[in-house]
């Protein structure tokens, strides 16, 4: 964990706060890679993960910046963020992980989209685009061009490269597949409401996994219907129990009295994940890859279960 104090609160769009971050004993902050999110341990109890827009793969870094909507649908975590905090508080912020890493080598042709608020991590890779020899292209959207951070910094940015979708304006969202088809992209790195990432998710379906990158805020709704119980065996202590159809393996972890690492619980952080010695798993998180999934070594309890009667973990 880390405290640091908020250095700057600035409105930069309608609902859209920026919030600078530095460490309170003054020292440099660990550096972080485009795509990377801190989680903010909020006074009122909640964790949230935020990313950084000012992660450009340095060793250290001064302070970090997030940007924050006032999200309709808050659960208290931006409505707080909003209405209460203010420069010169403290807050503990977790070390940065990246889930959404950019790579910057493997693809010549990107298209990056960035909708809503999910323009933090893309504004962050395309600051690194803009350094490597890749040939990219942004499309940003927004409802309406009061509601779009950093517009003005992305055209400061690369004005060509850049383009702009306001539904209020277009009289609609993007159209996907269009954008999709309007040249032979290499790999699509996208961030933004769930709507718009489901249609990337089905426009890409032939394309390679590593060709299609998302991150996404909210978790996809589960079909718990068919849940079954299964055993959960920790190989290092010889422990086992049941786990209940409506149970996630991290309740029954803390239902066995281990207190495991956790943030998000909707299977978007990363932070709970375990080491898969055995077993079948049934993954449901947004935070493996299909590749990390085919290798079956790595779990994340919070959301994910077992596909056959018995899981067995590395703890
Ligand atoms: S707690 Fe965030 S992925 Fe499990």
């Amino acid at each position: 964990m880390i405290q640091t104090i908020v250095s700057k609160v600035q409105a930069i769009a309608r609902d859209v706060l920026l919030i600078e971050l530095q460490a309170t004993n003054g020292q440099l902050l660990p550096g972080a890679a485009p795509g990377a999110h801190i989680d903010l341990h909020l006074p009122n109890g909640q964790i949230r993960q935020y990313s950084l827009t000012n992660a450009q793969g340095h060793p250290k870094q001064s302070s970090y910046q997030i940007a924050v909507a006032r999200d309709a649908h808050s659960r208290g975590g931006s409505d707080w963020i909003h209405d209460k905090l203010r420069t010169g508080a403290t807050l503990t912020i977790s070390e940065p992980r990246n889930l959404f890493a950019l790579n910057t080598t493997a693809h010549d042709k990107v298209l990056f989209v960035g909708a809503g608020i999910g323009i933090t991590p893309i504004y962050a890779m395309v600051k690194s685009a803009k350094q490597s020899a890749m040939d990219w292209s942004l499309m940003a959207c927004a409802r309406s061009a009061s509601r779009m951070a950093f517009q003005e910094e992305l055209i400061a940015l690369d004005a060509d490269r850049v383009r702009f979708h306001f539904d209020q304006e277009r009289g609609g969202p993007l159209d996907i597949n269009a954008l999709l088809s309007s040249a032979p992209w290499d790999a699509v790195y996208a961030c933004g409401p769930a709507g718009l990432l489901d249609a990337i998710e089905a426009a890409t379906a032939g394309w390679p996994d590593s060709a299609v990158r998302m991150e996404r805020f909210k978790a996809q709704a589960q079909d718990d219907s068919g849940n079954t119980t299964f055993e959960l065996v920790l190989s290092r202590s010889g422990q086992s129990i049941q786990v209940g159809v409506s149970e996630t393996p991290l309740e029954a972890l803390e239902r066995m009295g281990i207190d495991h690492p956790f943030s998000c619980r909707e299977g978007l952080c990363g932070t709970c994940e375990v080491q898969l010695v055995e077993g079948q798993p049934d993954h449901r998180d947004n935070v493996l890859d299909a590749e990390e999934r085919t290798a079956g070594q790595r779990f994340i309890p919070c959301v994910s279960r077992c596909g056959g009667d018995r899981l067995v973990f590395n703890l």
